[in-house]
């Protein structure tokens, strides 16, 4: 087959250069297929249009309830009681187990230090991030800001909403006890 005019010759003669340059630097792939791309019509520009809601403010795809309480399971308002001693206890267990690589109370390490975790969040966020921490850090902007900070995303820790219930009352009581040492 010939090619019909100076276009098709041209790209025609890239495609067998890029075939056999496997190892092509990834930059001018775009060009090669930009150059030759469009069918050979000389036909309408679409390069410059910007993707509809390609500058979307963040969270701005969450509800008023999610930016509040976060994204996951928990979508309605907790019903919490009095701290509960036996979920501080078990909750304690499970924090010292899952948490402490990544989390101390007072101190900032590879995570942010949680004390006061539950004055700064609504306990239904704190919930959602125990049990959805991939798709907080995905979507949540407050959970964003933090990761563009710590650099480390939160792995999910396989917890039960019962294992989350117990380290909420942990935290809760953490804030109620006040910084170990005073300080
Ligand atoms: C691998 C390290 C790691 C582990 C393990 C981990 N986290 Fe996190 N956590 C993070 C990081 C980092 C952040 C900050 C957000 C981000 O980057 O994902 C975070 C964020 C949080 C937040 C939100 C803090 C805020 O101010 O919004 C809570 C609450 C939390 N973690 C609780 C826990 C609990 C409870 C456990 C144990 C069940 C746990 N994390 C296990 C790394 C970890």
């Amino acid at each position: 087959m010939i090619p019909a005019n100076w276009t098709q010759i041209r790209c025609w003669k890239l495609a067998v250069w890029k075939t056999s340059w496997i190892h092509l630097p990834a930059l001018v792939l775009p060009l090669v297929l930009f150059g030759c791309g469009g069918g050979g019509g000389d036909g309408e520009d679409t390069g410059s249009q910007a993707e509809p809601g390609a500058t979307v403010e963040p969270g701005s795809d969450l509800t008023e309830w999610e930016l509040e309480n976060g994204i996951g399971p928990v979508t309605e308002p907790l019903a919490l009681g009095d701290i509960d001693p036996g979920l501080v206890a078990q909750g304690e267990e499970i924090f010292n187990l899952k948490c402490s690589a990544c989390h101390k109370l007072d101190q900032r390490y590879v995570a942010p230090p949680l004390r006061d975790v539950t004055s700064r969040r609504t306990p239904e966020f704190v919930m959602n991030m125990l049990l959805n921490p991939l798709e907080m850090t995905q979507r949540h902007p407050a959970t964003k800001e933090l990761l563009a900070e710590y650099y480390t995303p939160m792995t999910p820790q396989g917890l039960t909403n019962e294992d989350a219930r117990a380290i909420l009352d942990f935290l809760r009581q953490a804030l109620a006890d006040g910084p170990a040492g005073g300080g």
